[in-house]
């Protein structure tokens, strides 16, 4: 969603914010702007659309400034157009604001500054803030600008990250955060502003995390950092792993596809110093004091969305087959907004890629209102979901930047699995004999999804043929279930085609209906326990028409005859399959999108991180 990019220092501001922007642009958005400060004053310059159109709108123009902020917005109050895109200059242009976020009580300050005459050009809750910075800094002797951000956001109800400049002061930045990222980099005489550290990471590995509740008032050389009630804190530096290379192309067309490519490497790395099949140990260094909760758990409720939330469903079936603890998957935006039971002995385990999803924090907070111990599956390490949780293990799958998520899913069931074979061995509800099966077939697991990957071309070619149906249904049973909710969720997010994914025999419960010659179905019919009934469902299927893509296992003979199309996948143990079965249909839905000519990597209306609700 929006993205925040700003500097002061030495340098030349706005190349330094547009290539930040442009490293924002897989976060979902659709418009773009800059606010520089030079002699000339305080200069906001905006587009709708991409930031390329906001560079053409800058070609020529005098931009030489050491001070600037920039901000790529996803429309939430009023369409994207050039008016609601940010900066919002104040009514009396003293100041200019960025926002990331919803103020929910600004229609109420609306309200109140309209009655003092103020209007408004913009439909924008960012500019009502922006606004009532302005007037409550006017109105009350001696505060300073940034007394006035701190009592203007004590008024505030709802999320927001903020950047706000001034022409009064022109060498300093004011920020501030409640629920909403912002990351503070660290250079020699010069400061990055950033709503996560990819515009920042060229530049210095030493970040700031700035707090919910604090504000950052920042020059050239120096950073401060307060509450809203004007405590000073002491902000602390952290060294950023991530490098350069992670967030680039790499030679690929697109991220997806490089992302969809790194799943052998991202694997391993979410197994990293976790899985040790030699010495036949598991260590999960971020759960270590709470296994045993873990273990005498009676139940555990798993909190997700999208992908996240598939791939708690599939460590639904690995808790309950291996551990024999009854789980419940919950989508955080729902959990949310009931009065869930949370009795004690239960665990939470909250799940997310970015860590920064609103309605997974909100559910999170819910939780632990009601006294639940919550664990957090995060990739993006110091994420605002990461922190609120009272341990938990990192995925490791490195930075995705293609909106679809595809490393980020293998590498949340790659860790999942790994806490529940730990919690069932030490239950002993596995016997030693399967524990190490287990451990040292999840450690053949990226050479097998590597092999996967060998049927690149062939998937290509499948795609081809399929590239302008209107419709697609994905059937699994078993843990291949929620691998066919993820199947059908990739084609539709980029390529927008209509696809549903079912548990393959509730197809004849309703879905059957759809069958007929135009109806591509793929079936997920891996040689596993369900193997069988699959296969009786695929000849349902036949028997309307449908046309059949089977995802099977290698050596299997039966299929070929009876199915349009196969693509071969390895065997391995049940509990593992979906890391391997979802790797096919990632490239499908790749391939179809980029026939389709989409955009795979920013597919319209979606965003990367989902910080409002
Ligand atoms: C799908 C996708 C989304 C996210 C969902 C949760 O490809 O990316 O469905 O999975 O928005 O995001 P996180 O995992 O960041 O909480």
């Amino acid at each position: 969603m929006c993205g925040i990019v700003a500097y002061v220092g030495q340098q030349d501001a706005a190349p330094i914010i547009i290539k930040g922007l442009k490293r924002l642009e897989y976060r979902g958005y659709d418009s773009a702007g800059v606010a520089l400060q030079n002699q000339a004053g305080l200069s906001v310059f905006k587009k709708k659309g991409k930031v390329a159109a906001l560079e053409a709108e800058l070609a020529g123009r005098d931009l030489h400034a050491t001070i600037g902020m920039g901000h790529t917005r996803w429309a939430t109050h009023g369409e994207p157009n050039d008016v609601n895109a940010h900066p919002h200059y104040s009514f009396h242009r003293k100041l200019a604001i960025i926002h990331n976020g919803i103020i929910e009580n600004y229609a109420t300050i609306k309200q109140a500054l309209l009655k003092k005459g103020h209007s408004f050009q913009s439909e924008t809750d960012t500019e009502v803030l922006g606004q009532f910075i302005e007037d409550i800094w006017e109105n009350t002797p001696d505060a300073s600008l940034e007394d006035a951000v701190r009592l203007a956001l004590r008024e505030v109800v709802g999320a927001y990250a903020i950047v706000v400049m001034s022409e009064a002061d022109p060498t300093q930045l004011i920020a501030a955060r409640k629920g909403s990222p912002l990351v503070i980099g660290v250079g020699n005489g010069e400061y990055f502003l950033a709503s996560d550290a990819t515009p920042i990471v060229e530049y210095t590995k030493d970040v700031i995390y700035l707090n919910d509740y604090e504000v950052a008032v920042i020059t050239n050389d120096e950073l401060r950092v307060t509450t809203l009630d004007n405590t000073l804190t002491t902000p602390y530096v952290h060294k950023i792993e991530l490098e350069l290379e992670a967030i680039e192309k790499g030679g690929y067309d697109h991220f997806m596809l490089k992302e969809i490519f790194e799943q052998p490497r991202s694997i391993a790395d979410s197994m990293r110093g976790r899985v040790l099949a030699d010495a036949g140990t598991i260590q999960l260094g971020g759960l270590r004091d709470y296994m045993d909760q873990l273990a005498r758990s009676e139940r555990i409720i798993i909190l997700g969305c999208g992908t996240s939330w598939h791939a708690g469903l599939v460590a639904e079936y690995l808790f309950e087959e291996l551990a024999r603890i009854p789980v419940e998957v919950e989508y955080a935006s729902e959990f949310r907004y009931r009065n869930p039971i949370i009795n004690e002995g239960d665990i939470v385990i909250a799940i997310s890629q970015s860590g920064e999803t609103a309605d997974t924090l909100a559910a999170i907070e819910l939780a632990k209102s009601k006294g639940a111990t919550i664990f957090g599956v995060c990739n993006v390490v110091g994420s605002s979901i990461a922190r609120a949780t009272d341990a938990g293990a990192y995925t490791h799958a490195g930075p995705e930047i293609g909106v679809a998520s595809t490393k980020a899913f293998t590498a949340q069931v790659t860790v999942l699995t790994i806490m529940a074979i730990a919690t069932a061995h030490r239950k002993g509800t596995i016997t030693d004999a399967l524990f190490r099966q287990l451990l040292v077939e999840l450690e053949g697991i990226p050479d097998k999804v590597a092999k996967v990957l060998e049927s690149a071309q062939k998937i290509r070619d499948i795609a081809y043929i399929f590239t302008y149906a209107r419709n697609f249904i994905y059937l699994g049973r078993g843990m291949n279930f929620p691998v066919a909710l993820e199947g059908a969720l990739k084609l539709k997010e980029i390529s927008y085609i209509h696809a549903e994914g079912y548990p393959a025999a509730e197809m004849k419960h309703g879905p059957i209906a759809l069958i007929d010659e135009d109806m591509p179905v793929v079936v997920i019919a891996t040689k596993d326990g369900s193997y069988e009934k699959v296969v009786s469902n695929i000849q349902e299927v036949k028997a309307r028409k449908g046309r059949v893509i089977a995802i099977t296992t290698e050596g299997d003979t039966n299929l070929p005859d009876m199915v349009d199309f196969t693509i071969e996948i390895p065997k391995v143990h049940d509990v593992l399959m979906p890391l391997i079965s979802v790797v096919p249909l990632q490239l499908l839905a790749y391939d179809i999108a980029v026939m389709r000519g989409r955009n795979v990597d920013q597919p319209r209306n979606l965003a990367k991180s989902v910080t409002v609700e």
